[in-house]
C-alpha cells in the first residue's frame, strides 16, 4: 500500500512540528492532541496531519482510507529495553521465589541468568529466531512498533555472537524498527567468580572486537550492580566500546545504589536502566545530562521491589522513559499496555506522563526519535489506531484489555 488516509480520528495524540529529541519535567504532563482529525501515510511515512476541518484545502487525497470514528491514534510504542531472544522460559523459578527459597536454591532448579546461558549454549540459531520473531509478532498486537534487544544470555565469545546474529536476523526479517545491545557484562560466569577481571579481559580483548568487526550492535550495556559488575569494570568496558562507536544503555541501581547511574552519565550513556535506588545525587547527575532515566515497572512488579521515584524524577526536572525488559527471569511480558498501566498506578504517573514515556522518551532511549516516537511529518509511519475508547484516560486505566484495534508499520497494515 502507498498511500492510505486515516480520516475522522476522534483524537490524534502526540503530534509535533518539528521533532523534540525528548519530553521532560512538568512538560510530560502536557500531550499534543488534535481533535477530529486526519492522517495522511505516504510512501512508509507520515505525509501530513491536521484537523478534519482543514482537509478540504487538500488536493489528490489517496483513495485508500480508513474511518476511524470514534478510535484514537498515537505512534505505535517504542520499547527501549528487551531481553527477548532467550531459549526457555523460567516459570519454576518464579514458584520457587514466591516459596522464599534462596538463590542458590533457584540455580540449582534451574532459575537464574546462568542457567539461561547453558541452554543458550546448546539452542540453535533457527530455533532462537524463530521463537523471538513470534514473541514480536504479539508484541505488535499489543501496539509496539520499535524494540532495543539485548544479548547478555550468552556470556561466551561465541553464544554472545550466536545472540547478536540473531538479533540481526530480526532486523532483517520484522516490519518492526530493531536496535541491538551487547550485554556481555550481563552476569560473570561461573568459572570466573572470584576473578571477575579476567572475564572483563575477555569482553574487551576478544568479544568487543569480533562483534565490532562484523557491526554486530548498536550498543553496549553492562550491568552495573551489587554483586555483578563494578563501576570500575564499568568504566573499563564502556571505555573499550567507546573505541568503537559503541554508545552505553546500563543497567543500573536496581539492587543498590551501586554508582551506575553516575559511571553512565560520565561515558555520555544514551540511557540508564532500572532506577529503583535513585536518591538526590542519583538525580544531580542526571540532570542536564542527555541520558534518558528509563523505569521497568514490569521488573519491579514481578520482582515485588520498591519502585523507582518516577515523580521525584519529573518534579526535578528530569525526563522519565518506560520499557518492558522483557525477559525469562524478572519480567517476561512485552506488553507495553500493561506497562502504561503499571506506570500510572504503581509510579502515579498521569495518562499523559505515560504516553510521553513510551513513545518519544523511548525513541530518545533507543537512538530513533528523529524517525520515530510522534506524529511528525517525515517520520516513519510506524502507528496505532485504538478500538471505540472513550477517552486517553482509558488507556492506562482498562489494564489487561488489548485496547488496539490495528498496527499500522512503515505505512503498512499489520494483520
Ligand atoms: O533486566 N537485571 C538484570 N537482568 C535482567 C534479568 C535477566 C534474567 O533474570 O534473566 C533484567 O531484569
Ligand atoms: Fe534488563
Amino acid at each position: 500500500m502507498k498511500e492510505l488516509l486515516i480520516k475522522n480520528i476522534k483524537k490524534l495524540l502526540q503530534t509535533e512540528k518539528e521533532s523534540k529529541p525528548y519530553v521532560a519535567g512538568s512538560e510530560m504532563a502536557q500531550l499534543p492532541v488534535i481533535d477530529n482529525a486526519f492522517l495522511w501515510i505516504k510512501e512508509g511515512k507520515i505525509h501530513d496531519f491536521g484537523s478534519m476541518l482543514e482537509i478540504e484545502s487538500r488536493t489528490n487525497l489517496p483513495e485508500n482510507q480508513i474511518d476511524a470514528t470514534g478510535r484514537m491514534v498515537l505512534p505505535a510504542w517504542c520499547d527501549s529495553h528487551t531481553h527477548l531472544v532467550y531459549p526457555h522460559s523460567r516459570e519454576i523459578e518464579y514458584v520457587d521465589k514466591i516459596k522464599g527459597l534462596s538463590y542458590e536454591e533457584i540455580a540449582k532448579r534451574g532459575g537464574g541468568i546462568l542457567n539461561t546461558a547453558q541452554k543458550m549454549q546448546e539452542a540453535s540459531e533457527d530455533s532462537l529466531f524463530e521463537a523471538a520473531l513470534k514473541r514480536l509478532e504479539e508484541m505488535t498486537t499489543w501496539g509496539t512498533g520499535a524494540v532495543e534487544i539485548k544479548s547478555g544470555y550468552g556470556l561466551t565469545t561465541e553464544s554472545e555472537l550466536k545472540m547478536l546474529r540473531v538479533i540481526r536476523r530480526l532486523k532483517e526479517h520484522s516490519p518492526l524498527t530493531i536496535k541491538s545491545t551487547f550485554l556481555g557484562a550481563h552476569s560473570i560466569p561461573m568459572e570466573y567468580r572470584g576473578q571477575q577481571e579476567k572475564y572483563v579481559d575477555l569482553i574487551i580483548n576478544e568479544m568487543i572486537p569480533q562483534l565490532a568487526a562484523d557491526n554486530l550492535a548498536d550498543y553496549v550495556d553492562v550491568f552495573c550492580d551489587v554483586g555483578f559488575f563494578t563501576v570500575e569494570d564499568t568504566d573499563r568496558i564502556l571505555e573499550a566500546a567507546a573505541k568503537y562507536g559503541l554508545q552505553p544503555k546500563i543497567h543500573a541501581n536496581e539492587l543498590d545504589y551501586s554508582g551506575g547511574i553516575q559511571v553512565g552519565v560520565k561515558h555520555n550513556a544514551l540511557s540508564v536502566d532500572h532506577l529503583e535506588f535513585t536518591g538526590e545525587e542519583e538525580i544531580k547527575a542526571l540532570k542536564d545530562s542527555g541520558t534518558m532515566p528509563t523505569i521497568l515497572p514490569g521488573a519491579a512488579f514481578f520482582l515485588n521491589m520498591v519502585y523507582a521515584p518516577a515523580r521525584q524524577m519529573m518534579d526535578a526536572g528530569l525526563p522519565v522513559a518506560l520499557a518492558s525488559d522483557c525477559n525469562p527471569g524478572s519480567s517476561p511480558s512485552g506488553n507495553m499496555q500493561l506497562i502504561i498501566s503499571m506506570g500510572s498506578v504503581l509510579y502515579r504517573m498521569l495518562p499523559e506522563e505515560v504516553i510521553h514515556a513510551v513513545t518519544k522518551n523511548t525513541a530518545y532511549a533507543m537512538g530513533v526519535d528523529k524517525e520515530l516516537g510522534s506524529i511528525c511529518v517525515g517520520k516513519k509511519a510506524n502507528i496505532l489506531i485504538t478500538k471505540e475508547i472513550p477517552s486517553l484516560e482509558y488507556l492506562p486505566y482498562a489494564y489487561g484489555e488489548n485496547k488496539i484495534d490495528t498496527v499500522i508499520l512503515n505505512g503498512e497494515i499489520q494483520d
